[in-house]
């Protein structure tokens, strides 16, 4: 079949850099020396102290001591694997994207799993959202769907990014709790920033345990453009439907697999794909026609919005089918660098300032964690295109030889070589409108925070408001103080009464007055800090 038979051309351009050992193989030094005892080290006599002589033992011992790399700053514990992606038919009409244009065409894809809190080590059944990011090697360069597992995310705008994750990462203290949302932290910051309360929904409903990933539905989260050869731009926002379906855990089974598993999504996905049983998912897509942009009581640039599929159905245009594990999971999962600015022709960015920021924050992040800016160069990184030209050079660990006398944009020495593309052949970036806004204001199309979270919790079934109560009781009831756990329940007012109610009673507490839609800082300047007040711990 197709699946069996796909020629990925990504796993085929890693084959060069693959080490396997054989039979014949002698063991050497990395300089190719034959090396006779690998187990004792130099001393002076049998009993002797060590001898500073030792090559081997320091390049064995130094190459161990530096193996690690920074973990990833959220997103640490993950899972990949390489497949395909396919178009059902043609999209020259709304994309002039090469790999949305032959539905013959396979191109390779190379999938991350994570979740976002926990560091490398952490549990895969924690109550958490979860990556997923797909870099697809297409004919024209590489283009990375950074998304997650829920279709909205906790804040407006990517400044205020760090202090969000601050918040839900263990306090920095005493480095408690990890892989958790029962943080006074993160209740703290979600209490003051009433924009959270729609993906706090999510969060704590079914969908942040989900049972294996190919039970997971993906999203691109922010509103992106699409652009046909015409040039005309319409808005789309991405989706992933898992053949399998969208299955969760319920809470017991997620804390139990915790302790007793705690590589239980990552070890299914890999028994899953060595047993043939290929996850597969299909894309969809949300268009919505640029003169359509105002016509919705949301905000088409607000990741915290979800366009209601009522409104626009998702039309499922391809299929990506994950069928191959990674050799090694440092040279691939752990090295895989995805960058939102990773982009083709006939995709483009919109105005959303989530989205700007993140097109800053993950090329910056990875010069850091990969260590300089050759992380292209990694196998796992590079493009499969038949090109990668420029005057870039040199750097911390640089591979490619960069042959000739010039590297500099205008030249005569070498015919101007390379030259730029034309509008045809390359990417241009849409000519995107700037509206006359004031320079950090917010604007008031973004200031509802609550409507579509009441939405949300009434689209759920009983059982699955039942979840949802039973999750904050228990997150809120980890929450050391009683003001925070009181803030919740006042702001889940807002989302609706009984839920309000049924939180409240579980914890004790009785309603106060709504909270009112916006940030709420008034009470943090009239309170005494909240260090100062008794604790219900
Ligand atoms: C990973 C920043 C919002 C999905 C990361 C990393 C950073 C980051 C620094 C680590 C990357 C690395 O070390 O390789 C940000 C910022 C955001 C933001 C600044 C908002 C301003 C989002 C949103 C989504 C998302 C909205 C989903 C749509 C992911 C995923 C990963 C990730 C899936 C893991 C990628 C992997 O598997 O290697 N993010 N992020 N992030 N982010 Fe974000």
């Amino acid at each position: 079949s197709i699946d069996q038979n796909c020629d990925n051309a990504k796993v085929a351009s890693l084959e060069p850099f693959r080490e396997r050992k054989s039979e014949n193989d002698i063991l050497t030094t990395n300089q190719g020396l034959k090396i006779v005892d690998d187990e004792n080290s130099l001393k002076a006599g049998n009993r002797g102290p060590s001898l500073l002589e030792d090559f081997h033992f320091r390049e064995k011992m130094t190459h161990f001591d530096h193996e690690r790399i920074p973990e990833r700053v959220v997103h640490a514990r993950g899972s990949a694997a390489h497949g395909y992606f396919q178009v059902y038919e043609p999209l020259a009409n709304i994309t002039k994207a090469a790999m949305f244009q032959d539905p013959n065409k396979l191109t390779p894809v190379f999938v991350r799993f994570s979740t976002v809190a926990g560091s490398r080590g952490s549990a895969d059944t924690v109550r958490d959202v979860r990556g997923f990011a797909v870099k697809f090697y297409t004919d024209e360069g590489n283009f990375d769907l950074v998304g997650n597992n829920m279709p909205v995310f906790f804040i407006q705008d990517a400044i205020k990014f760090p202090d969000f994750v601050h918040s839900v990462k263990p306090e920095p203290h005493n480095e408690i709790p990890q892989a958790s949302s029962a943080h006074d932290t993160l209740w703290d910051f979600v209490t003051q920033q009433t924009e959270t309360t729609h993906m706090i929904m999510w969060l704590m409903s079914d969908r942040a345990i989900p049972r294996a990933y190919p039970n997971m539905e993906g999203f691109g989260v922010h509103t992106f453009r699409l652009i046909n050869e015409q040039g005309v731009s319409r808005f789309v926002k991405f989706h992933w439907k898992p053949k399998l379906g969208v299955h969760s855990l319920v809470w017991d089974e997620a804390q139990k697999l915790a302790g007793k598993n705690s590589d239980y999504h990552r070890q299914q996905l890999w028994e899953d794909i060595e047993d043939g049983n290929y996850p597969e998912w299909e894309l969809g897509m949300q268009v919505v026609e640029e003169a359509d942009e105002n016509k919705f009581d949301f905000d088409l640039l607000d990741s915290t919005k979800i366009i209601p599929e009522e409104l626009v159905p998702v039309q499922r245009v391809g299929r990506m089918v994950l069928n191959r594990n990674p050799d090694n999971f440092f040279a691939e999962t752990e090295q895989v660098a995805f960058c939102i600015s990773n982009i083709v022709p006939g995709i483009d960015f919109t105005n959303d300032p989530l989205l700007q920021g993140r097109l800053f924050s993950y090329l910056d992040t990875q010069l850091l964690r990969l260590g300089g800016p050759n992380f292209h160069e990694i196998p796992i990184n590079q493009p499969i295109c038949p090109f990668r030209h420029n005057n870039q050079r040199d750097g911390l660990h640089r591979q490619t030889i960069n042959v000739g006398k010039t590297s500099y944009g205008i030249n005569a020495i070498n015919n101007g070589l390379p030259k730029s593309a034309n509008k045809k052949q390359g990417f241009t970036s849409y000519q995107e409108r700037i509206d006359g806004y004031k320079i950090r204001q917010r604007s008031p199309s973004f200031a509802d925070h609550f409507s579509q979270a009441t939405q949300f919790w009434k689209s759920m079934s009983a059982p699955e408001q039942d979840h949802i109560v039973n999750a904050f009781t228990f997150e809120l009831g980890k929450v050391g103080y009683v003001v925070i756990r009181q803030r919740m329940v006042d702001q889940l007012q807002n989302v609706d009464g009984e839920l309000a109610t049924r939180v409240a009673t579980n914890l004790g507490l009785t309603l106060n007055a709504k909270v009112a839609n916006g940030n709420p800082k008034s009470d943090i300047a009239s309170s005494p800090a909240l260090s100062q007040m008794n604790t219900a711990k």
